[in-house]
């Protein structure tokens, strides 16, 4: 299985870093922990990762202080970390640090969010007399506990709880929610129907898109609906292959020799479709470039548009 690498940032106890940890250990779980990051050298949760044989890495903030950043996302490329988990990791991180990780670092908090970002979070809940509380997953963005929430789980107030309580009580929860929900979105990257998603709008971008079939394969094309002509088809794993690739149209053989050759990792010759000149883009990766997707798209798009879609901008690149 082509398990996401997975690294945990933590500030304190670990509890839910070692919940992770144990839960990417099953076979079938689509992530695993490789590295836990402190920015305190003392944090208890990093004599636990170590005893668990998993990759630690001290990097004092106190000392470190502005090139405490640079060191992070330095030892995590070292270890080709596709995820980052902040489990009680207390320090928000700056946007061009999120923004090169957009999408990739996850958080738990501690309330039902949008409700009582921040600190507290117990408190407040009972001291606004909710009947419930409980823990967000969510994405990790410039603004703190503002991301796409990935999964939620409810727990009851009881009457008489204190903070203390109520966090024992929502700690039990968190450590089931969040390996759950860091799994899910692990497998992510890799699931067809999720894959089809984004290819489906990027290619809506472009004029005169509707949806056609191609042998069964879902498949996008571009004109009137009598003419519409594809320009995209998403072959996921077509006659065995491992691909879920999406095959857009290259100029020519020549090209897409070239293209497979110095990057086998992206490009592959579809069996049936690639005698007709369809280039196929392995998508089932983690490492995908939408950017690039969308430039192939609308190169494929360019080629089967008619004339008075593409008539314009043709104008433009002849200046
Ligand atoms: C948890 O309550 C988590 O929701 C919050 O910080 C706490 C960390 O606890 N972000 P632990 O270090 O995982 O035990």
């Amino acid at each position: 299985m082509d398990k996401a690498r997975v690294a945990i940032l933590v500030s304190g106890r670990g509890s839910n870093m070692a919940a992770l940890i144990y839960a990417g250990r099953a076979t079938d779980c689509p992530y695993q922990v490789f590295l836990v990051s402190g920015d305190k050298p003392k944090a208890p949760a990093l004599v636990v990762a170590e005893a668990e044989g998993i990759a630690v890495e001290r990097l004092d903030q106190s000392v470190l202080k502005q090139g405490y950043w640079q060191a992070l996302e330095d030892s995590l490329r070292a270890s080709k970390i596709d995820l980052v988990a902040l489990a009680g990791f207390m320090r928000i991180i700056p946007a061009d640090f999120v923004g090169r990780w957009a999408g990739r670092i996850v958080n738990i908090h501690p309330s039902l969010l949008p409700r009582y970002p921040g600190l507290h979070t117990h408190q407040v809940a009972i001291d606004n007399g909710d009947a419930k509380s409980g823990a967000t997953v969510h994405l990790v963005t410039a603004e703190v506990d503002s991301g796409e929430i990935l999964g939620q789980v409810e727990v009851a107030i009881l009457p008489g709880d204190t903070a203390a309580t109520l966090e024992e009580r929502v700690l039990i929860a968190e450590h089931q929610l969040y390996p759950r929900v860091l799994a899910q979105y692990a497998s992510r990257p890799l699931d067809a129907g999720w894959i089809e998603e984004q290819v489906d709008a990027l290619a809506r971008q472009f004029d005169e898109v509707g949806r056609k079939t191609s042998h069964g394969s879902p498949g996008w094309a571009v004109g009137s609906e009598k003419s519409a002509k594809l320009f995209a088809i998403l072959a996921d794993r077509h006659h065995g292959e491992d691909a879920v690739g999406l095959l857009v149209k290259a100029s020519g053989p020549d090209e897409m020799s070239g293209l497979i050759e110095a990057q086998p990792d992206i490009y592959y010759w579809p069996k049936y479709y690639g005698a007709s000149g369809w280039l196929g883009l392995k998508l089932n990766r983690r490492d995908v470039d939408w950017e690039q997707v969308r430039d192939w798209l609308e190169r494929s798009w360019r080629a089967a548009a008619p004339p008075r879609l593409t008539r314009l901008q043709d104008i433009a690149d002849s200046f």
